[in-house]
């Protein structure tokens, strides 16, 4: 008969076969599973000899090997019983979906009739019976009585179904994300309970309208709070569903309506100027190119320039368009189409254009604060959010510079290529920040998060910029980097969200920035128009939207700002 082998030290009694590859951890184990014939050698040590057991240890194994058939016995009852009890509810299950067959819900036209309404305009109704539309946000049954919190995109109302409503085949099958209508009346929760709105639906009458699969394909099967963030984006369609989602979405509506009542308030008319285009507005790194009935085009990159055409016609206005950068950023605050939020303002100076941006920035968070469904939005999504404090920090580039230089807050060094110099471990060698260097996001940040307010950052070198941008005159004798009349707005958390300059007003000056930046003047001419038609001081910016809501709703990526984010390959959905 061939030994059974149990190593105390480095045996298994779950993986163990007996052999002495693979031997048991204990006596019991190999009497439970060999009997109690087997012949048994054992270790105590990994380094011992194996030899026979004591007649005591073998004794006190054979109580433990009985131990062991019991426990065996105990588990293979309850699975048994488990199983049983599973087809039996199975079977009571069938039951019952059968008998749901036969009862049939119909409306009671004796009743008052139902008002048809949205959830957000509940508010007056209360005591009435109530028609609603909607999807099944949440689902729960309880003791026979199923409660749904349906969704129509207004808001959320508590549902509650029971008596033959709770019984159709329809109730014991009802799915989250399944469409319904739902009739009843419209009450206030039970006593000590809350709900959405402070009410609740007792129904009479429901139906479904698209019922949504289960097991498998279940909403919450496919999609869940664990969801890995590429599958986020694949199914960002049925992300939006979700309430934090729709909330950030909700949001976004409310503001672009304030922002645009701020603008009109002053005295701005909205336009819609193309996307497809044939110049360059931010340089042409980032544009993205395309054939246009075989001539080059661009998809836009910024209105700016078709909104200075609007001045002499319809003075002051803004745009709310979509913008395309051909980046391969791949930040939290960088997208391949955003929507840009863009003014231009005649007969101004650099003063005016701040004081204008910081205007139209406080009036719109004002209204969105006074208007209790957006601030409830807010307070939601960015419990501690506070309207910032005026006038906005203004901080010029270079003490900028300076104040970066005096925390050691460093930046990369460059060759004369623009490539970062690594030390000999290959580690990016740092340095102070000097006049004319771009002040990277990292920094920004850093700086914008430390001072903890708006800051208006002002005054940035010619090199650094546009080629549209009004320059800083030089004193007479004065040498050194050229600066120009520009801002860019930083907020905490998101860093710049507002760009924006005076232009160059004169043609002489225009033609000489088209010629530093190696532009053809040509497709041009239409801009170059403006200066030669009765030019004027003016000046503009740009506000990065899905940027500005990331600040107001605390999101952590713009990616979360926009309905359908693009960003370096990714456009689908
Ligand atoms: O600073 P930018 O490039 O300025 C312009 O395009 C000007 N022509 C605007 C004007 O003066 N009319 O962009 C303006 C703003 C930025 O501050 C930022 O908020 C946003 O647009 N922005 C982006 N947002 C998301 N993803 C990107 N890739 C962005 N690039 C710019």
């Amino acid at each position: 008969m061939a030994s059974i082998y149990v190593d105390e030290a480095a045996g298994s009694d779950a993986n163990g076969t007996g052999t002495t590859e693979a031997p048991y951890q204990s006596l019991a184990q190999a009497i439970f599973a060999h009997g109690e014939g087997a012949s048994l050698q054992i270790r105590k040590t990994a380094d011992a000899e194996y030899k026979e057991p004591s007649p005591s240890s073998v004794k006190k194994a054979k109580k433990g090997a009985q131990g062991l058939e019991k426990k065996k016995k105990k588990a293979e009852e309850l699975a048994e019983q488990d199983a049983k009890k599973q087809g039996d509810d199975k079977e009571k299950r069938e039951k019952l979906l059968e008998e749901s067959k036969k009862i049939v819900l119909q409306e009671d036209t004796s009743l008052p009739t139902a008002t048809r309404t949205k959830i957000a305009l509940l508010a007056p109704l209360s005591g009435k019976r109530i028609r609603v539309f909607g999807w099944v946000n949440r689902l729960r049954d309880h003791q026979g009585i199923i409660f749904v919190v349906l969704r129509d995109g207004t808001g959320y109302l508590q549902s509650v179904l029971s008596g033959r409503a709770a019984q159709t085949y329809e109730a014991l099958t009802l799915t989250l994300e399944s469409s319904v209508e739902l009739v009843g009346v419209l009450q206030e929760p039970p006593e000590g309970k809350t709900a959405p709105g402070g009410h609740e639906l007792v129904v009479d009458y429901w139906r479904v309208i698209g019922a949504a699969p289960g097991a498998d394909e279940a909403f919450s099967n496919k999609l869940n709070e664990n969801s890995d963030a590429s599958i986020q984006a694949e199914l960002r369609h049925l992300v939006l569903r979700g309430e934090t989602a729709s909330s950030v979405l909700r949001l976004r509506a409310y503001l672009l309506s304030a922002f645009r009542e701020s603008l009109t308030r002053e005295s701005l008319i909205e336009v819609t100027p193309p996307c497809l285009v044939q110049t360059q507005v931010e340089g042409g790194a980032t544009l993205f190119k395309l054939d246009y009935y075989g001539q080059p085009a661009f998809l836009t990159q910024s209105s700016q320039l078709y909104l200075e055409t609007c001045l002499p016609s319809l003075g002051d206005v803004f745009c709310v368009q979509e913008s395309f950068r051909a980046e391969n950023s791949h930040t939290r605050r960088h997208l391949s189409e955003y929507t840009h939020l863009e003014a231009e303002l005649a007969f101004i100076n650099f003063q005016d254009l701040m004081a204008h941006i910081e205007e139209i920035i406080c009036q719109t968070v004002d209204k969105l604060l006074a208007n209790p469904t957006a601030a409830a939005l807010i307070k939601q999504l960015n419990p501690t959010f506070k309207a910032p404090s005026r006038p906005f920090l203004r901080m010029s580039y270079v003490d900028a510079i300076k104040w970066l230089n005096e925390r050691g807050i460093l930046h990369p060094a460059e060759d004369a290529e623009g490539n970062a110099i690594k030390d000999e471990s290959g580690q990016v060698t740092m340095v102070e920040h000097k006049v004319g260097d771009d002040i990277a996001e990292a920094a920004e940040r850093q700086m914008t998060d430390e001072i903890g307010t708006p800051i208006f950052l002002h005054g940035f070198p010619a090199e650094l910029k546009a080629f549209y941008m009004k320059k800083v005159p030089q004193k007479e004798g004065e040498s050194g980097p050229v600066f120009t009349e520009s801002c860019d707005l930083l907020m905490p958390n998101v860093g710049e969200i507002v760009g924006g300059s005076m232009r160059i007003p004169g043609m002489e000056e225009l033609l000489a920035a088209y010629k530093r930046e190696g532009i053809d003047p040509a497709p041009y001419y239409w801009f170059t128009d403006q200066r030669k038609y009765g030019t004027c001081e003016h000046g503009g910016y740009g506000l990065g939207v899905e940027r500005f809501l990331a600040w107001l709703a605390n999101r952590y990526t713009v990616r979360e700002c926009s309905l359908y984010p693009r960003w370096p390959g990714r456009a689908t959905p």
